[in-house]
């Protein structure tokens, strides 16, 4: 498996698994996946601290993919911090594709000066909650009834990460 950064000619690649796992309705607060343009316009706007790292098979297919933006694109004070995203088609999950993705992704957040990373997982998704947690991350609090999909409420399990800085 190949951990790459993505460019803009991965959007087909990349719609396509976040469709499948978008599809399965219980792992994202995402209700409905973005077009190929949509995410070829989205993959064109990331700053140079942002980034997709993806991972690829033996011929080239996306089988998936971590995201990682700045927790907000307008406040200065909140620079330090990172948001992720992580989304594998399922007959990759379990093998240690996410664990290194996530290096990739550690490295990448280190040289743009993160100091820490957040993510939103659904409260039901322990499967996710399990993983992050192996990541070094920590619950850090729980919004009530944060996602409906399909009609049924779920909540949001907010986790946090602290990246010491090199020397
Ligand atoms: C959640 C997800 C990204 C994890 O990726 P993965 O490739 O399956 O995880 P890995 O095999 O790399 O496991 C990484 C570590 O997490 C641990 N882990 C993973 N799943 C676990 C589970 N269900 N229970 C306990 N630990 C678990 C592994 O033991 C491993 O630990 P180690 O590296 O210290 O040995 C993946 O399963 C997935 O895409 N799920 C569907 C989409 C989703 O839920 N995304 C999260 C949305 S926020």
């Amino acid at each position: 498996m190949q951990i790459r950064p993505a460019d803009v000619r991965d959007a087909a690649g990349i719609t396509a698994v976040l469709a499948v796992v978008v599809g399965e309705r219980v792992h994202s607060a995402i209700a409905s996946a973005w077009t190929v343009e949509q995410e070829a316009a989205y993959l064109a706007s990331l700053s140079g601290r942002e980034a997709i790292h993806v991972a690829v098979k033996d011929g080239g297919a996306i089988v998936g993919l971590q995201t990682l933006d700045r927790w907000s694109a307008h406040l200065d004070s909140m620079a330090h911090v990172g948001q992720v995203g992580t989304f594998l088609l399922p007959e990759y999950r379990g093998r240690g594709v996410g664990r290194e993705l996530w290096n990739a992704t550690l490295t990448f957040a280190r040289s743009a000066e993160y100091r820490k990373i957040v993510i939103y997982v659904r409260g039901t998704n322990l499967r996710a909650q399990a993983f992050y947690t192996r990541l070094g991350f920590r619950p850090c609090g729980r919004l009530k009834d944060q996602v409906v999909v399909d009609g049924v409420l779920d909540d949001e399990v907010l986790m946090e990460v602290f990246l010491p800085q090199a020397g």
